[in-house]
This record gives structure tokens, sequence and C-alpha cells, in this order.
């Protein structure tokens, strides 16, 4: 599997899918969420109605209506309440089930934010690491994962989580100061 870490806005991604950070309802969200559905167009809130909401830890799967990528993965990330409420469990799940939604429709490629590190609050430094030791584990026919960092600090965190764990590059961003 090919990983690349790059600095862009996820919702220009041609990656097959790209995941959003969604919370229960999958009815748009501020920030991040509402960025995604604005890209998608209206379809992409009328198909999320009819898929009944997400538990946290789980994704389910959308067209990408307007957006370049084909499929929309939303995933709810758990909130950060100090690690002690099985936060890394659930993140992990996160990004092992936006894979397996995005692997049932054949997807190659996936594009990801750093799920939770926004508005829930998880450390940016433990996430990234979280993020990058599941995928690197994960069963999966997917060819190309690509973490996409909105800011350079988010950037700096994949990079090291990559080193640590090892990674080829594919392609990669040097932050700046
Ligand atoms: N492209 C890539 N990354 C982005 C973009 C973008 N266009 N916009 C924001 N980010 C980054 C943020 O900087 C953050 O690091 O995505 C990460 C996740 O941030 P949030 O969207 O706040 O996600 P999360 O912490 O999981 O909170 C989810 O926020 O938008 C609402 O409805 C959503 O209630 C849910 C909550």
């Amino acid at each position: 599997m090919l990983i690349e870490l790059v600095l862009d806005d996820i919702t220009r991604q041609s990656t097959d899918a790209i995941v959003n950070a969604a919370n229960e309802s999958l009815l748009g969200g501020s920030g991040f969420d509402g960025a995604i559905h604005r890209a998608a167009g209206p379809e992409l809130l009328d198909y999320c109605r009819t898929l009944g909401g997400c538990a946290t830890g789980q994704a389910k799967i959308a067209p990408g209506f307007r957006l370049p990528a084909k499929w929309v993965v939303l995933t709810v990330g758990p909130v950060w309440y100090g690690g002690g409420q099985g936060e890394a469990e659930l993140l992990a799940c996160c990004y092992t089930q936006s894979l397996a939604r995005a692997d049932e429709v054949g997807a190659a490629s996936i594009a990801f934010p750093a799920i939770s590190t926004g508005v829930y609050g998880y450390p940016i430094e433990l996430a990234t690491h979280i993020a990058v030791d599941t995928v690197r584990g994960a069963t999966t026919d997917i060819a190309m994962v690509r973490f996409v960092c909105f800011d350079n600090v988010t950037a700096a965190a994949y990079q090291s989580a990559m080193e640590t764990g090892g990674f080829v590059l594919g392609r990669s961003v040097t932050p700046s100061a």
C-alpha cells in the first residue's frame, strides 16, 4: 500500500473515496463536515437522511455526487474525554471501518482527514499515530491511502508518526516553520 501525506483541502481530492469526519446524525455539521456537504451538493444530505445515522467508531458510505471523489465515507470519531473512555479503540475503528466500506465498493484509493482532531479535541500526536498504525496494519485491497492535512501542525504530526512507524512515503510535505 502506498501512503501519501499532503497539505490540501480534502474536498478537492480525486481519490476514489474521501472520508468525512461526521457526527452521529450524518446530517452535516460545522466546518469541515459542512464544507464536504457544500462541495457535494444537496444530494449528499438527501442521501444521508436515508442512512439512519452512524454510531461512533463506525462508518457508512454515500456517493460523492458533485465531488471529484466517487464516494464519501462518513465516519464518526470519538470525542476526546482524556483517553479513559475507549477513545483510542474507537478512533482506530473509524479507520478500519472506513477502509472496509471503501473496499466494499471496490475503491482503490482513499483520502482521510485527521479524524477527531478538530471540534472533537483528540490530541493530534496521539491521533496521527493511531491513524498511521491502523492503516498500516489493516487488511484491505486499497492500493493508496492519502492523509490530507489542513495545516502544518497536522502535517508535522503525521510525518513524525510515519517516520516512527518506518513508513515509506509516496509523497511527503515539509511543513514550514
Ligand atoms: N481538508 C482536510 N482537513 C480539514 C479540512 C479540509 N477541508 N477542514 C478541516 N480539516 C481538518 C481539521 O483541521 C482537523 O484537523 O480536519 C480535522 C478534523 O476536524 P473536524 O472537522 O472538526 O472533525 P472532528 O474533530 O472529527 O469533529 C467532528 O465536527 O464538523 C463537525 O459534524 C462534525 O460534529 C462533527 C465534528
